[in-house]
């Protein structure tokens, strides 16, 4: 690239960067998303480091990012962030409630409260005239860590509070948590890339806080729930905890749902009860409930202890989410790679609100080293959203009738001789068109971290294999409408967006390309260096292991996965394959790959559309090869009219423009239909 072009691209692209962030963090209202940011700013970072002479100084890129902030100003907290003493059973809460009654005798007809303990990490918000002016984490409990930046990163944190009626200086606080759903999402993403598994959400909410770069409070989908209030200065009228939750709903916090008002220590006792099993059908971690004393001025008599839980409120934990149970039998079914994937038959147990009767054993070497034994009783354990895993055997409760399992010489699946490569434990099915692997393989191709193609699910891929419309990769591109109606729960709409999420996936850089294809050994790092490296899939194919091997990152056993995988006349005929479906096999944005139904056709979007947001719309269309702009005039081909659409569609009706709605434009994008 000339210097004049780069230059021009480099403030193109701080502008844009600086717009996407000002929009999301000052605006709170993301016009882009993360992915496409993620990729502006890697564009831009790649230009800095190619002309570093040209780079300019208030780059975002040169925040800090990814680092754990130790580098954190410390703030102290103005009144201090209690924690909470715990009560494991009802009589343990009984002793609690009995304790406090000695003290203040009130307590025994008085309201109490009942809410869930969100497991995440605390945080104060300090609101002035009702905006957001500092965050700080709880910290030691008197002082903490600023994290405003990242607070203000947070989507369910007001910057602005709703409503009215606020103490001029308050905080509110709350817990700052990732979502079950996200959480697995998010490493599933780090699995794909070889980084490290996240713990719990609960550790990756309090470490995505304390990162440096508030954009990691997204990427990490941190979430909030406010459960006080603390006026700071200027009067606040609310004398009951309960009503200060629904006055902080009305300003537009979130509070944790299922919060109740009991007037008796029965009545608290019988609302715990409801939640031992519900608590884990939540979307997000609870490790129990917080029992409060529901009026303030109670609260305020009943005091502190020690300076370090207040004696007005008490967490009632529930016992771990584990359980032992007998191990009847190992499965043994092929993953992706070809990998031996061992499932406990288990005698079903009830872990964690669900019943459990397979859990995974990982894998060959893990089941030797814990010596997991057929006929064990082994503790299963089950947290969130996360498969239930064998954790090992309690070898005290052996009858000497357990029988240690050998793993099969033969893929259970296609029956050809497993393997093992040198220098590893565990066996593997080296045959390429295994049926096992083939689905394994459809449903990593699809994942987020592969082509990332939304409504193909596993149970989507299974039915379509079934039905015998798919046999790999290359036979999605392949699929219409038509061919998934009769496929069971599948809708007209559904269908067509599923053939449409598809089709949009062909545009997929190659790094993404090389994920889904499931090469062993390579993960979204590996794929990145290799699609960098050589842009296009031909290039790479073009290479030899040693070339492969030159790059930094790579070394001979990605070189030679790789290099084997390009050399197999099954994966090169998979390749053209996909390449003759319109899949793009190259790295940065190609126009004029895939089918381009739109080309040339100048659209306008007007009014609100049922499921497409105006960016989603716009993107659709452009990659579809028509262009948006924003007003009607004659060179106009087509307006895409919503719901309220005003002056936009008059102009159209006027000019004789052809006026289509969301569902047409869908047809439009998906052609065949
Ligand atoms: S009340 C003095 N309510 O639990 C009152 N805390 O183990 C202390 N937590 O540091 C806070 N959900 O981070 C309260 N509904 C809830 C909560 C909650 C989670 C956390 C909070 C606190 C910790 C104490």
């Amino acid at each position: 690239m000339t210097l004049p072009s780069a230059a021009d691209e480099m403030s193109a692209l701080l502008a844009q960067v600086g717009r996407a962030s000002r929009a999301y963090y000052d605006l709170d209202a993301p016009e882009i998303s993360d992915e496409e940011y993620d990729l502006l700013f890697r564009k831009l970072q790649a230009l800095e480091r190619a002309h570093p002479e040209l780079a300019d100084p208030s780059s975002p890129t040169l925040r800090v990012g990814g680092t754990i902030a130790s580098a954190l100003p410390k703030a102290r907290h103005a009144v201090p962030m209690l924690s909470l003493d715990n009560a494991f059973s009802a009589d343990e809460l009984a002793a609690w409630f009995e304790k406090i009654t000695k003290v203040d005798a009130r307590v025994a007809t008085a309201p109490i409260t009942v809410e869930v303990k969100i497991d995440g990490a605390a945080l104060s918000l300090t609101y002035e005239d009702g905006a957001l002016v500092r965050g700080v984490t709880r910290g030691d409990g008197s002082e903490g860590e600023e994290i405003t930046g990242t607070g203000r990163a947070i989507d369910d944190i007001p910057l602005r509070l709703a409503g009215a009626g606020w103490p001029r200086r308050m905080e509110v606080r709350g817990e700052v948590y990732i979502a079950k759903a996200p959480f697995a999402r998010v490493n599933h993403a780090r699995e794909a890339a070889g980084l490290e598994l996240l713990q719990n959400p609960r550790n990756a909410a309090a470490g995505a806080l304390r990162q440096l770069d508030p954009s990691e409070a997204r990427r990490r989908r941190l979430q909030f729930f406010a459960y006080q209030v603390v006026p700071l200065e200027g009067g606040w009228p609310v004398a009951l905890h309960h009503d200060a939750l629904t006055q902080l709903a009305a300003w537009g916090f979130p509070v944790a749902p299922g919060w109740e008002v009991c007037d008796s220590l029965a009545a608290v006792q019988r609302v715990i009860a409801t939640w031992g099993e519900r608590i884990r059908t939540l979307p997000f971690d609870a490790d129990g409930l917080v029992i409060k004393v529901d009026a303030f001025r109670l609260q305020d008599e009943l005091g502190v202890i020690g300076g370090r839980v207040p004696r007005w409120a008490i967490a009632r934990k529930f016992p771990a989410e584990s359980a032992f149970t007998r191990l009847v039998a190992i499965e043994v079914n092929i993953g992706r790679t070809g990998a031996l994937a061992p499932t406990a038959i288990l005698e079903p147990v009830r872990v964690g609100g669900a019943t459990v009767s397979r859990a995974t054993l990982h894998n060959e070497e893990i089941i030797a080293q814990r010596d997991v034994r057929i006929g064990d009783m082994v503790e299963v354990i089950r947290s969130g959203e996360v498969i239930p895993k064998v954790l090992g055997p309690d070898r005290s409760k052996r009858t000497g009738a357990e029988v240690p399992w050998v793993a099969p010489t033969h893929c259970p699946v296609c029956h050809t001789p497993l393997v093992k490569s040198e220098g590893e434990v565990n066996r593997y099915c080296p045959n390429a068109h295994c049926p096992g692997r083939a689905y394994e393989g459809l449903v990593h191709f699809a994942s987020r971290g592969g082509m990332d193609i939304t409504g193909l699910g596993p149970e989507r891929l299974e039915q379509m294999l079934e039905a015998g419309l798919i046999r790999d990769a290359a036979d999605l591109y392949a699929l219409t409408p038509e061919m998934l109606r009769p496929v069971e729960g599948f809708a007209e709409q559904s269908a067509q967006a599923l053939v449409m999420a598809i089709a949009e996936s062909r545009g997929r850089p190659l790094r993404a390309l090389l994920v889904a294809l499931g090469l062993r050994h390579v993960g979204a790092a590996a794929a990145k260096t290799l699609a960098r490296a050589f842009g296009t899939l031909p290039a790479l194919r073009a290479a030899d292991a040693e070339a492969l091997e030159a790059l930094e990152g790579i070394g001979p056993t990605i070189a030679g996965s790789v290099a084997g995988f390009l050399r197999d006349p099954d994966n090169r005929l998979l390749l053209d394959r996909l390449e003759g479906a319109g899949v793009a096999l190259q790295e940065s944005a190609v126009a004029g790959r895939g089918p381009r139904p739109l080309a040339g056709l100048r659209f306008v979007l007007t009014g609100s559309l049922p499921t497409l947001t105006r960016p989603d719309a716009t993107a659709r269309i452009e990659a579809a090869g028509g262009t948006v702009t924003s007003s009607v005039s004659k060179k106009t081909d087509v307006v895409v009219a919503g719901a309220d659409a005003g002056g936009k569609r008059t102009k159209a009706e006027q000019l004789g423009v052809a006026i289509i709605d969301e569902a047409e434009l869908l047809r439009r994008l998906a052609p065949g239909t």
